[in-house]
């Protein structure tokens, strides 16, 4: 389809990161029309994930002045010239993969980490250029998207139509936490019916495998957490048993083994960040038949992985967004959610505005915290 009127510059509000660790000011910033492939869109909602802190701290690349947010869903403005299979007008969600279904990885069906559209660090896009600037002076994107931004230009494969049925705030919290670690007990480590699980840490990450999990037909799913009120939290999503290693003094991967009659789990997933936890996760799974799942970011490096444990038969899988490929496979979660099988009401805890958003990383360390929806 042809554009009769060329979209021009748009110029509106957005959270701007300036400076490694520093608050986010809301600043007026110009936003290019999309180029050829590219869609423009207006945010309607957005949320905040725990990777946005690990952002505003310079990981996994320091660029700035940049724009983060990387969950959200919004109303296609304008399209390019070659995007045919979305139109303005459209609901959509921004997302941090593409699936192109040609190359080597899609065509695998094994993975969702595409070669032609992959998860972006330069904080530009596809041709090496931003469509964000303040006057004149480039704006670094967070991943392919940017959705802390009244506007947002992407690649149109990056982005997934929603079903209008799912609530804006539903639709955002897809678009990374709850699909990563609800993915991940399916597409990656594909829990079978009568395994034991555990998870460690319960956030939205977490609270998504614990999901999965459960409807997968594990037998016994057990949560992990230092924050007590998770426990409530999770038992809505599945959980079976709760543990709370600050309230002993032994490892997690002991408490995990003290709950299965000493053999450990068929599967573990770590859901934190915290580095010393990787161990953890892969002693707390079988000997011969563990698997470990690692989710949580913020390291650059993982630490040291104690090899013997490793050695003696345990399968370690590295996720990115629970290997849960945007195009073929999201849209099998959202039905879900459009049936009720899926309930996300219960993450959502905190709400703030656009010009809040600070208030929002505040929020995210009070401990009743899982999700902090941004309205636009
Ligand atoms: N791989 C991916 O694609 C991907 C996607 C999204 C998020 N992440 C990462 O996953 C992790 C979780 O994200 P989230 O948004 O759910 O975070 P979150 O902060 O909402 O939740 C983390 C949970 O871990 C708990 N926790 C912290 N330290 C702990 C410890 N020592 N022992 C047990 N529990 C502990 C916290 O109390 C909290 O409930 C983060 O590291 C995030 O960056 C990775
Ligand atoms: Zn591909
Ligand atoms: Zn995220």
């Amino acid at each position: 389809m042809t554009n009769t009127t060329a979209p021009g510059v748009i110029t509106c509000k957005a959270a701007v990161l300036r400076k490694s660790g520093e608050p986010l000011q809301l600043e007026e910033i110009q936003v290019d029309p999309p180029k050829s492939s590219e869609i423009r869109i207006k945010m309607l909602c957005a949320s905040m994930c725990h990777t946005d802190i690990l952002c505003c701290n310079g990981l996994p690349v320091p660029l700035f002045p940049r724009i983060p947010g990387h969950e959200g869903v919004g109303m296609i403005e304008s399209v390019g010239d070659n995007v045919t299979h979305l139109k303005p007008g459209d609901i959509v969600m921004p997302l941090y993969l593409g699936e192109c279904g040609d190359c080597l990885n899609c065509n695998s069906g094994k993975t969702n980490l595409c070669h032609k559209y992959p998860l972006g660090f330069s904080g530009l896009l596809a041709d090496g250029t931003s469509r964000m600037s303040v006057g004149g002076v480039k704006i670094y994107h967070h991943f392919s998207c940017s959705t802390w931004s009244e506007y947002v230009v992407i690649e149109a494969n990056y982005a997934v139509k929603v079903d209008p049925r799912v609530s804006l705030p539903h639709a955002s919290f897809l678009c990374c936490g709850f699909t990563t670690g609800f993915g991940s007990t399916w597409r990656e480590a594909n829990i079978e019916k009568g395994s034991t699980v555990a998870i460690i840490g319960l956030g939205a990450v977490g609270l998504g495998a614990v999901k999965g999990a459960e409807m997968q037909g594990a037998s016994k799913i057990i949560g992990i957490d230092i924050n007590d009120f998770k426990h409530e939290k999770a038992k809505a999503f599945g959980i079976t048993d709760f543990i709370n290693p600050k309230n002993s003094d032994k490892s997690v991967s002991e408490l995990i083994k003290e709950a299965t009659g000493g053999l450990g789990v068929d599967f573990c997933f770590e859901c934190t960040g915290v580095p010393d936890l990787l161990n953890e996760a892969i002693e707390g799974s079988k000997v011969g038949l563990g698997t470990v799942i690692f989710i949580g970011a913020g390291l650059q490096k993982s630490g040291e992985l104690n090899y013997i444990p490793l050695l003696c038969g345990r399968t370690v899988i590295g996720s990115i967004y629970g290997g849960v490929r945007p195009q073929t496979d999201l849209p099998t979660i959202v039905e879900k959610c459009v049936n009720k099988e899926i309930d996300l009401d219960q993450l959502s805890t905190h709400e703030v505005s656009l010009a809040e958003i600070n208030k929002g990383f505040e929020y995210m360390k009070e401990p009743n915290c899982v999700k902090v929806v941004i309205n636009f």
